[in-house]
């Protein structure tokens, strides 16, 4: 098992990971003295899967207390938080609770802005079981649901007690899964260096193979550069804005297709358009587009893609959050590892980055 931190002034956190560590939950709790009342929120389809595991690891579901969430991104609405926050006033859940959320991205984006609300605030795990929620949503406190078609538009940042990931959990994901994981894994490359890029590039097969033994060091890779950037700025002032390479596209991409695309597929497609458009604005050459283009092109992308409307696209994304002056303000590249900032692009320039993405697919 490896243990990553996430060092703040205030609430720093360890994260867990490692095969088959599930039954490490409870000592864990104790270590940290956090409550024993326990409240557990859980994605339908994880406890369908694994529920013997669960059972004999984590939770009695006939003693404890067990919410079943809906899968898919539905979640991330005020309705469903309300519903969720009714069960937690019905069974007198306190400050004396601690709220775990079992599942992918929806689910601990949902639960962690639930417990951030309830009685202003109360204690939460994450024990991510998708690739893509241990890499990235689990860590750093971003929680939050989607309102007026505007992805994440309302949360709050709230930290866990600690992460568990237990790849194990990993072995029955469908292939779209492994692949929007991979999506932030590939973003995290473009973060931080050729070799990380060339280690991920290499290792493709091993995580359509979900060969998590020898794909283990780049997960812990990943969460590393996560915890690294949240550390230094938890509140996303300045560094932890690199985070979001590949996502302002994505984002846009989501809205248009009412979540109907994986996050992490369309941020692979949000990543070769933020390409495109370091391109287009002439901070990277042609040689080395076409070099950076080599590994997101490697991801299958939905067809359905080319099919989006360029303005509406681009009207979704004059009301991204990271907007300043009423303009959008891309994270672009100049090099892997420089990574570019607020960077305010023509619509145009924009434009030509879609045609190429769709052309591309
Ligand atoms: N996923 C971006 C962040 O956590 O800041």
């Amino acid at each position: 098992m490896k243990t990553l931190s996430v060092q703040l002034s205030e609430n720093g956190y360890e994260i867990l990971l490692g095969k088959d560590i599930l039954h490490k939950f409870t000592s864990l709790c104790k270590k940290s003295s956090l409550p024993k009342r326990m409240f557990f929120i859980i994605d339908e389809n994880v406890l369908r899967i694994h529920k013997k595991y669960l059972q004999t690891n984590l939770f009695d579901e006939k003693k404890d207390l067990v919410c079943k969430l809906p899968a898919g991104e539905k979640s991330k609405s005020f309705k469903q938080i309300s519903e969720l926050l009714k069960v937690m006033l019905e069974n007198k859940l306190g400050r004396d609770t601690l709220v775990v959320s079992i599942g992918g991205g929806v689910t601990g984006d949902a639960v962690g802005f639930a417990a951030s609300i309830f009685m202003r605030g109360i204690p939460v795990v994450h024990i991510p079981t998708t690739l893509l929620a241990a890499v990235d949503s689990s860590i750093g406190g971003k929680t939050g649901i989607n309102f007026n078609n505007t992805k994440n538009s309302i949360g709050s940042f709230y930290q866990p007690k600690f992460v568990l990931i237990d790849t194990t959990f990993f072995s029955t994901l469908p292939e779209k899964e492994i692949i929007c994981g991979v999506g932030e894994i590939i973003k995290y490359a473009f973060l931080t260096g050729q070799d990380f890029y060339d280690s991920v590039l290499a290792a493709l097969p091993l995580f359509y193979q979900k060969d998590f033994s020898k794909t283990v060091h780049l997960i812990s890779a990943s969460i590393n550069v996560k915890t690294e950037v949240v550390s230094s700025d938890e509140k996303e002032t300045g560094l932890r804005k690199i985070l979001n390479f590949g996502h302002t596209f994505a984002h846009s991409f989501e809205s248009e297709l009412h979540f109907k695309i994986k996050h992490g597929e369309a941020v692979t497609a949000g990543i070769i358009c933020a390409l495109y458009l370091s391109h287009e604005k002439g901070f990277i050459t042609e040689e080395q587009l076409k070099k950076f283009l080599y590994l997101p092109k490697q991801i299958p992308l939905s067809a359905t893609l080319k099919k989006l409307d360029k303005e509406k696209l681009y009207r979704v994304m004059l009301s991204d959050k990271k907007n300043r002056d009423g303009k959008i303000k891309f994270v672009l590249l100049k090099n892997i590892g420089e990574i570019l900032l607020d960077v305010e692009a023509e619509k145009v320039e924009v434009f030509n980055a879609f045609d190429r993405m769709f052309k591309s697919i």
